[in-house]
Parts: C-alpha cells; structure tokens; sequence
C-alpha cells in the first residue's frame, strides 16, 4: 500500500520507495501538508505550529483559537477569502463580484490504480502498482467543491497532483485563480530555479533566492512558451547537482501558466502551479466542473542530477506513449534550413538522394508544400497539396523517396490560418478575433479558435487526406506565433480563461485523434522551436523540436537548460551548416554531431554542399549515434559542468543504469595559449571499479575519476608528431566500459 489513512492520528500519507508526503485533516476540517521529504512512516504534525500571532483571522468556527488561523498553517489547497492571505491555490468569486471559498474537507478515498484526466494529458502508469488519492473539499457556505486528487507512483518517486472545481449552486460562479498544486513548506532557504528565454534561445537556467516575496514564473502566450517553462525547481540553497534537497513541479500542460514561489512572514515556503490566473475569469455554470490539470511533483535529497533523473524516467516512460516511446527514431534530415520554402520536388529529391546515400533513414518536407505558400504572408489553412509547385503529387514525392529507403515525413501547422488563404475568406470567424478590433498578427497569420469541435476536425480531415495520399511516416506540428485576441464567435459570454482552457483541449483532441487514425505515427512537436517543450505535449508528441537556434554551442546551453526537466531522447536536435544562419559561428562538423547526439539525431542542411571529408564523415556520425543510442536514451544522465557560468568546458555524460558503462561527452568552449591543465570530473559510476576507455585501452578508477576527474584529451597534431591540446570548439566523446576481470 503506498496510501495509508491513519484514522486515529487524522494523516493520510503517501509513500513512494524514497520519499513521503503527508496530509492531515485538520481542526475544523482545514486541510494541512505536514510533510515532503524522505521515506518516513511517522506522523509528522508537529511540523504544524500553531501560535496565537497578532491580527491574523481565524475561522469564525474557531471561536476564541486566535491560533488557529489559516494563515499560520502549511495547506493543502489554500482557497483566497479564507484568512490565509498568502498567494492562493483557488479564488472564487460570486456572481456579483464576492469572494468566497471556506474550503473544508468532507470525505476521501483510496483506489487501486493511477486516475487519468479526459482530454488532458496525464501521467499513467502500466505497472499495476500506483495509487489514488482523492480527497474532497466542501465550502462551508455553499455547494462549491474541489476534488482534490494525488497519483502515487512508488517506484517513479513521484505525486501527481490535480483539482477539480465543481459549482454544485444555483448559480454561475468565476474562478479566478484554480491550481493543479500546492505545496507548503514550513522551513527551510530556498532557491527557485526557472528555466527562461526567448525565440532561439530557450530554457537557460535562473537560479534565485526565493526569499521573503512572492516570485511568480509563468506566461500569458497562450502557449507554456520560450519565455519561461512550465517546469520550476525549489532547492535547498546549498544543493548542489549531487547533494542537497530539492522539489520539481512540471505542468502538464501546454497553454499559460504561472508558479508563484512566497515566502511568507513566518519561515515557510510555499509553490503553487497552475493555469495562469491573470485574466482567467473561468465562469462554472449551475452543475459545470472545471478540470485542472496535472502537475507532477518529485523530492530528491541527492540533488539535482536525482531530480532530473526522476523526470526522465516519468516522462520517458509514463508520460509519452505509443510505438515510438522506447524506439530509436529514424535518424532524419530536414529541408528547413537548406530551402525555406523555396523548393521543388527535384529539389528535395537531390537532398534526399545525396542523404540517403549516407545513411539518413528519413526525410522531412517542412514548411511550404500547401497552398499559395511560397514565403510566410499566405497559405496556412489550406491543407492541399501545391502540386504546381512540387511538380508532382505529395503520394508521388513520397513513393519517390521511398524508393531511395527513407521514411518520409512531413511539416503542418494546424492551428493558424493566414487572411490570404482560402480557409480564412470562407470561414473568418473560425479565427480568434474580436469583432471591430483590428487582431494582432505573429509571423503575419491569425490563430484559429480551436476550442471549436468543427474547426478542429475541418482542419484534422483535410491534413489527413495529405496523410493518406502520402502514408507519411512523421509529422512535425508547428505553432508559430503567440495568441491574444481571444473570442469565441458562438458564445455570448466571453470568459477568456474558458475559451484558452478549451483551446488547448482542442490542440490535445487534434493530436490524440491524429495518433488514433495513425498508431504508428511518429509526431514531433515544435513551436517556433521550443516554445511548448512541455511535459504536456511529450504526452502526444514523444520528441519535440528544441530550439530554432541550431548553433551547436548555443545549442549546448538549450539542452543543458532543458536537460533539467526533460529526457535527451524528447529533444529534437539536428547538424546545421556553418556558419550558422544566425550566429556566424563555425563549429566543427564532428562536434555539430556530438551535440545533436544529446537528442534524437537529424541533419538540417543539405548534404549536397559538404565537403568531400564532411561527407565522409555522415556515416560515421551516424554509426556512432546507433552504436550508443541506447546508452544515449536510456542511460542515466549527469551533467558535469554548469555551462550558465563555466564558460571553459561543457561537459555531460550517460551513464548505463547498471554503471556497466558511460559515454562522456566533453566541448571545450574558451582556449589560452599554454594552457593550465584542466580536468573534468565524471559522475555516476561505481568508485569501487575500474573503467576502461574503450578507444585507447587507458583504464582509469571509477573514484579518481570522480574525484579528481580526467583531464582534457589531447589528439593527434595535424602536421607533428606530437599530440596537441582540443582548440575551441572541438569536441571528445569517450566511451568507458566497466573493467570486469
Ligand atoms: C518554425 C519552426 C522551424 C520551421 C519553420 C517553418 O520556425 O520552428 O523549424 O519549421 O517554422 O516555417
């Protein structure tokens, strides 16, 4: 049992094999958190300290308990309007304008097996072994509840937490605020870390003092965004990769969101995630429930690295699903960055000829093959092939580059329309738009208001023809541009928070109807590259496209950022020519790979253009990559240097989960002449074996490895016989067996 009530005591706690959390109902039915940490059986109240301080409100209940306020309580769902004046978890308005929300517990159950969410994506769980706990809160005054409910998965190390708000009155009520989780900390210095960024430069690592303030991290993009993630961690200030207490929320899903980190007056901590609540107003009519969704929640008291490792292994393998979840992906290349939209069929056929030539097993036609869409002013909407501009039909590119045995995949973005398209001149109320206000436009194109069934299947049944015509093997779902004008042309009332909610249901609906129609599908996901790199789309889409910014040392930051939250196998990363399109640094073709190989593999150039010795080099590269692709996607992984503020190394490594073996990647970012000696320590392996690299049969000890490190390599001088120290930007990839014998 990993639930257990504890009638007498009033504790409900939750185990999973190395940590607890701990419920207890409270004095008057307020429900209180006693505990996160490590695996403990005990009761934890004491953590509750109750104390009579000046001008803090009690429950009227609660008579002359001047201790007994809720503002002094760690809470499991803090409701506003209840005495407890720090940041809420739930607001809750009347009808005319009141505040309201006494939330009081009423009952619970425990159940076999992890719930799961309708039309939202949730972790699940095949194992048999996971728990539900579902608790239910009632408003003293009202017919209001929230049915709290908390996913144990014993051997993930993690609680999955989310609310639903039933409106059982007579009348509407508004939500302004209803979030998936909170969690109260009673002591304890913490620092958030939040992953933010921008277009081409996403998921760089903040780490700040959470201190005696309220911190809020999220976006109101309508997207979980490049601008900040929907995954926080609060750390122990002194925690470190390896040591140290830490807590990670990740949201699943894919729309705004906030995560508010306070510290309150009296030394506690307390997080809570949720759909953003800025302009939410999500009105509940009579007998109408609103879902939250899911947010997962892990502890480690090993650092960061266990954190990480936490997340990969939940989302790896219960959060993404289908064939593809363990599967290699087919090693792609992509015409993007070779073509734009510039392209014909023969043009992509001399592509993929040269691609396939060298071991490429996939092509993707992105952008540009429907409609009049010859540049990004017109065309999305209409799903139909350009046959003129192709030269042939989409079923006959695509038998073309089977021919060459390639998979072939391809590019749509189903959510936007442009005005000039044909879509958008018959149905222009289907756009999100506000009737006699001029929209804003992103990338020159409207949004489609997907929170429409009929919208959603229109554009669903046309790609699907595509689909048909081509068997595609792949397809890269792009959303390109943030959303503001929200209105839904069939209703009178307009509660923004509710036509979001709907449209990210629909995005979802639109994905899991596509995978149904097509099981073997392979889906990527991308917005503008990593601008919905959330744990919520992972659940339809097993990779997504992490950054437009192909720059292979930019690119180490991206996925070290990413890195945090998300597993290298749901990384969509590719080799670019040089210079880079936007940075015009030259990176080295080897080390271009060896950073791509930190994800799912690809290419996005044209091979045509290398030269002789590059070309030589594509099969190698992706020999490698199938060679260590298991170690790669399955192994543990450890960062080993903090490329935010080391700016001389970045290095990272996979570890086999039974320490059998690692591969050790190592880019040297910053290079003196004469140099110091530097070394990088590795993490992760036995400190009682001995590891072998396997290129030059050097053994080293697992414990000096990770204590004192391995120094840089040195490689072969070019024109001398001596060896030379790694210039910048070159790269090693070593691969280190346990030595057996
Ligand atoms: C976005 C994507 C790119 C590419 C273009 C096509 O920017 O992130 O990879 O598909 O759109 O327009």
């Amino acid at each position: 049992m990993s639930i257990i009530h504890n009638a007498e005591k009033s504790t409900i706690t939750l185990h999973t094999d190395n940590t607890s959390y701990q419920i207890k109902i409270g004095p008057f039915g307020l429900l209180q958190h006693t505990y996160y940490g490590p695996h403990m059986e005990e009761d934890a109240e004491y953590c509750v300290m109750y104390r009579d301080r000046g001008f803090t409100l009690t429950p009227y209940d609660a008579e002359r308990k001047r201790w007994l306020s809720a503002e002094l309580m760690p809470l499991e769902y803090p409701c506003e309007a209840a005495g407890d004046f720090r940041a809420p978890a739930l607001s809750i308005r009347r009808k005319d304008g009141i505040l309201i929300g006494d939330m009081r517990y009423e009952s619970h159950r425990i159940e076999k097996g992890k719930y799961s969410l309708e039309g939202l994506p949730a972790v699940y769980d095949d194992t048999e072994e996971a728990e539900t706990l579902t608790v239910v809160l009632k408003e003293k005054n009202t017919n209001i509840r929230a049915v709290l409910q908390y996913g144990v998965l014993p051997h993930r190390d993690v609680i999955t937490r989310t609310a639903r708000i039933e409106n059982g009155t007579e009348d509407d009520i508004v939500l302004t605020h209803a979030a998936s989780a909170c969690l109260d900390l009673v002591s304890g210095e913490w620092d958030v870390i939040n992953f933010h960024g921008r277009h081409a430069g996403e998921r760089n690592v903040s780490r700040t003092p959470s201190g005696h303030r309220e911190t809020v991290v999220g976006t109101r993009r309508g997207a979980s965004s490049h601008h900040q993630n929907p995954f926080v961690i609060l750390a122990e200030k002194d925690a470190g990769e390896l040591h140290g207490q830490c807590y990670g929320m990740s949201f699943l899903y894919s729309g705004s969101f906030s995560c508010s980190v306070s510290g309150d007056a009296y030394g506690g901590t307390r997080m809570v995630m949720g759909i953003q609540p800025d302009n939410f107003d999500y009105v509940l009519t009579p007998g109408e429930s609103f879902q939250a969704p899911e947010t997962a929640l892990a502890y480690s008291c090993e650092g960061l690295t266990k954190l990480s490792q936490i997340y990969h292994k939940l989302i790896s393998q219960n959060i993404c699903r289908g064939p593809w979840k363990n599967r290699r992906r087919p090693v792609l290349i992509n015409n993007w960055e070779a073509t734009g939209p510039d392209f014909t069929a023969e043009k992509i056929l001399h592509i993929a000829e040269k691609a396939a030539s060298l071991g490429v097993e996939m092509l993707v036609l992105d952008d540009g093959w429907f409609g009049k869409r010859d540049d990004d002013f017109a065309g999305l909407g209409d799903w139909y092939v350009n046959t003129e501009k192709l030269g042939c039909t989409m079923g006959e590119l695509a038998a073309s580059i089977r021919d060459l045995g390639m998979k072939f995949g391809i590019w749509i973005e189903p959510e936007m329309v442009n005005e000039d398209s044909d879509l958008y001149r018959a149905h222009p109320d289907w756009a999100l738009q506000v009737p006699g206000i001029e929209p804003a436009l992103g990338r020159s194109q409207l949004v489609l208001d997907f929170s429409r069934e009929e919208v959603v299947d229109y554009i669903l049944d046309h790609i699907c023809k595509v689909l048909d015509e081509s068997k595609a093997d792949y397809v890269k779902m792009d959303m390109n541009r943030p959303i503001f004008d929200v209105y839904n042309a069939l209703s009178a009332y307009q509660s923004r928070g509710k036509i979001m909610y709907k449209y990210i249901l629909g995005v979802y609906r639109f994905m899991e109807k596509l995978l149904e129609r097509y099981p073997d599908l392979l889906l990527e996901g991308c917005a503008s590259g990593g601008g919905r790199f959330d744990a919520g789309m992972l659940y339809y889409c097993p990779q997504i496209w992490c950054s437009d910014n192909t720059d292979g040392i930019d690119r180490i930051r991206i996925q070290y950022g990413t890195s945090f939250g998300y597993p290298v196998r749901t990384m969509g990363a590719h080799v670019s020519r040089v210079p880079n399109y936007d940075t015009r640094r030259i990176v080295p073709f080897d080390t271009r790979a060896v950073i791509a190989m930190e994800g799912t593999f690809g290419y996005e150039l044209d091979l045509n253009t290398l030269s002789e010795e590059e070309a030589r080099q594509v099969p190698v590269q992706i020999e490698t990559f199938k060679k260590y692709w298991d170690l790669l996607h399955n192994g543990l992984y450890y960062r080993l240097t903090d490329v935010t503020h080391n700016t001389k190394e970045a290095a990272w490594m996979m570890v086999a989960e039974d320490r059998s073996e690692a591969l050790l990647n190592i880019v040297v970012l910053d290079v003196s002449g004469n140099r110091p000696n530097r070394f990088v320590k590795l993490a992760g392996l036995d400190a009682s074996a001995s590891y072998k690299d396997e290129a030059n049969g050097a053994v080293y000890s697992g414990a000096a490895l990770m204590s004192v490190g391995i120094p840089l390599p040195k490689v072969p001088h070019e024109k001398y016989h001596w060896m030379r120290d790694l210039g910048e930007y070159e790269s090693v990839q070593i691969h280190f067996t346990k030595v057996t014998d």
